[in-house]
């Protein structure tokens, strides 16, 4: 499949957008200043928090941070979840789900057997998905413009 060119001009804080390369939902997130401190918090409940699981496939290396992206606000990831391959949904306030933990801090809940992943598509412990999300690669072409793939 072809690269994919994403605008990202103008996203706000919280924003998120989807974009279909190889024919699976790419997110880009604009993670707020809080999105970005609560990886700090989510750290000890993940099960890979330094995504060290197979990292050819779903980190590339300048994604291979607390952050999993090249600059820390701005997440990329596949929006397919690691476990049977579901669209999770994203769930970034508290108290949206009542099955989430009343800390929750925002990210993806998997519909189909509940796995939970943070803002950074780190899965949680003790959930059926066995990995982090993937992260696809990509470069920045300019700073409004990321190419994916
Ligand atoms: Fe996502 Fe099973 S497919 S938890």
């Amino acid at each position: 499949g072809a690269p994919v060119e994403v605008d990202i001009t103008g996203m706000a804080p919280g924003e998120m957008k989807t974009v279909e390369w190889r024919g699976k939902p790419v997110w880009i997130l604009k993670r707020s200043p809080d999105m970005v401190a609560s990886l700090k918090k989510t750290d000890g409940q993940v099960a890979d928090p330094k995504s060290e699981r197979n990292k050819e496939d779903l980190t590339p290396e300048y994604a291979r941070n607390e952050y999993r992206s090249i600059k820390p606000e701005l997440l990329v990831a596949v929006g397919i979840c690691s476990h049977l391959g579901c669209s999770p949904t994203t769930k970034f306030q508290p108290g949206a789900q009542p099955s989430l933990p009343d800390d929750w801090a925002g990210g993806f809940l998997c519909p189909c057997h509940g796995s939970t992943f943070d803002l950074a598509g780190r899965v949680f412990k003790n959930k059926p998905a066995p990995d982090n999300l993937q992260v696809p690669r990509h470069m920045y072409l300019s700073e409004t413009k990321i190419l994916i793939g």
